[in-house]
């Protein structure tokens, strides 16, 4: 039955990053079989059911488009390898937490693990492509791994990094700004690069895909990566220092974003950032770095993550001093606990640092968030002094501060009189996204403390 298509990709591993790419691949590419495996059963269940496992916005649509017609969703990994022509692995990469490069370098058990898999389960040759962020270099060892085999077969590797960003991850998917495909500067790997190109060529324009040599495109990810994380880092340094100088972080963002050279985006001074890919690529970034002898430069970047643990304890002890340095027993009610908007993963969200820091301190947190909950219940699985309530009217009610930690446009349109009424007083409200307005939060008589910008109080107080 599954003769009639052109082609069949399978891809291992079925999150964040896997799920959405394959599923647009299926949907622009109805010639395509497109059969993505998991060896997470509740996942993979998930996936084939109306409750999708991640929510991002627009890929009911897409799987719905999709699935059962050319886009399947199964836990047979062995029978997916067998038949496919071209495969993506897109497990998961932590960072290390044991060993030689902990804490920095990636964890590749997986990813070795599924090639391992790959050569077990092959009987023709295959093209495995990198989608996971791997450190430089991971496409040589995979090709030793895959290649080292007694069955005659020949595997190549790509690279083609997946540059998606959550909550926005179809329409990234739809309309790239570049697609990668890096390969073997060999005769077999440009033509197998040239199998991806095809692929991709189904939708998106010639001239946004760009092929580079395998290392490049390993390369390139984690640097993207470390600039957009160095930019946050730069504008939150100069956050604190806008608060100590009344300039407003905001009006010198605009400032210098009006500038071609710099653009605007990427410049919110905010809690700090989060997300799966930012920390673990610069720390991924300082390894190599430090490995290949080259301390200066693992320092430089390095400092992009000290930056941000900076700027999330900055939050954190701001709402302690405001609150007369005293928080055990009082309500604090956090709005939002996704790492961003429009997701509800809350891998690296601040909003887990501040969670924990001010349940260290014995107040008693609300969590508040329209799909981050269940993740929220499991990073803090441990904490006792914790709640967690949908509704963030009901949150904030008796609470004697409100903070906004992740930027859901619902949180700007809520009637900020009702929520007033219903704390204790002195109301105060940390926003730790700058997404509020802020002066006529001040007029109805909230304590408004803001990033980058002097606090609007009505006591004297720092
Ligand atoms: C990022 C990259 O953007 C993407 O290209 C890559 O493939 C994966 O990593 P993602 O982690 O989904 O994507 O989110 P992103 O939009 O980059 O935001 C990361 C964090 O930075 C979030 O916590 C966000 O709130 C924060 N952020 C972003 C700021 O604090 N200020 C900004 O100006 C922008
Ligand atoms: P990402 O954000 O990079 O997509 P996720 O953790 O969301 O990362 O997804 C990675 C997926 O890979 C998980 O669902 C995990 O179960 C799956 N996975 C890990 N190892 C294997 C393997 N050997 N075979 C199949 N799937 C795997």
């Amino acid at each position: 039955m599954s003769d009639k298509f052109e082609k069949k990709i399978l891809c291992i591993g079925a999150g964040y990053v896997g799920g959405p790419t394959m599923a647009v691949i299926a949907q622009k590419c109805p010639q395509y079989k497109v059969h993505i495996v998991d060896i997470n059963a509740d996942r993979i269940n998930a996936w084939n059911s109306d409750e999708l496992p991640i929510y991002e916005p627009g890929l009911d649509e897409v799987v719905k488009e999709a699935r059962g017609r050319n886009l399947f969703f199964s836990t047979d990994v062995e029978a997916g390898i067998e038949e496919a022509d071209i495969i993506f692995v897109s497990v998961n990469t932590p960072t290390k937490t044991y060993g030689v490069g902990a804490g920095k370098a990636s964890d590749l058990q997986y990813w070795e693990k599924t090639a391992r898999s790959i050569v077990k389960a092959s009987k023709a040759n295959k093209i495995i492509v990198e989608k996971s962020t791997l450190p430089v270099r991971t496409a040589e060892a995979m090709e030793r791994v895959l290649n080292a085999n007694d069955k005659g077969l020949k595997f190549e590797v790509l690279s083609n990094p997946e540059f998606l960003a959550e909550g926005t991850a179809i329409k990234d998917l739809h309309n790239p700004d570049r697609v990668l495909i890096g390969s073997m500067e060999t005769e077999e790997g440009r033509k197998a690069r040239q199998t991806m190109v095809d692929i991709y060529a189904n939708w998106v324009p010639k001239e946004r895909i760009i092929t580079s040599n395998v290392w490049s495109a390993e390369l390139s990810k984690l640097v993207a990566n470390a600039f957009l994380a160095q930019r946050i880092s730069s504008i939150n340094a100069i956050s604190a220092l806008c608060e100590k100088t009344h300039a407003d972080v905001q009006e010198v963002a605009f400032a210098i974003g009006t500038d071609s050279r710099i653009g605007s985006k990427f410049l919110n001074a905010s809690v700090g950032f989060g997300g799966s890919c930012f920390k673990k690529d610069v720390l991924n970034l300082v390894y190599i770095a430090e490995s290949n002898g080259l301390p200066e430069v693992a320092n430089y970047w390095e400092a992009v993550i000290t930056m941000n643990e900076y700027q999330e304890d900055r939050f954190v002890k701001q709402m302690i001093s405001a609150m007369f340095n005293t928080i055990a027993g009082k309500k604090i009610a956090l709005f939002g606990f996704a790492f961003k908007k429009d997701t509800s993963d809350t891998r690296e969200s601040p909003a887990i640092h501040v969670a924990r820091q001010l349940a260290d301190e014995n107040a008693q947190v609300t969590v508040s968030d329209p799909k981050a909950l269940k993740n929220a219940k499991n990073d803090l699985a441990d904490l006792k002094n914790i709640s967690y309530e949908q509704d963030p009217y009901e949150s904030a009610k008796g609470a004697h501060a409100v903070a906004i930690v992740t930027e859901w446009d619902l949180y700007k349109t809520l009637d900020y009189q009702k929520i007033y009424d219903s704390m204790e007083k002195p109301a105060m409200i940390f926003d730790g996204r700058n997404i509020l307005d802020h002066q006529k939060l001040f007029g109805i008589g909230f304590n408004v403390y803001r990033i980058g910008k002097p606090a609007m109080t009505h006591f004297d107080q720092i």
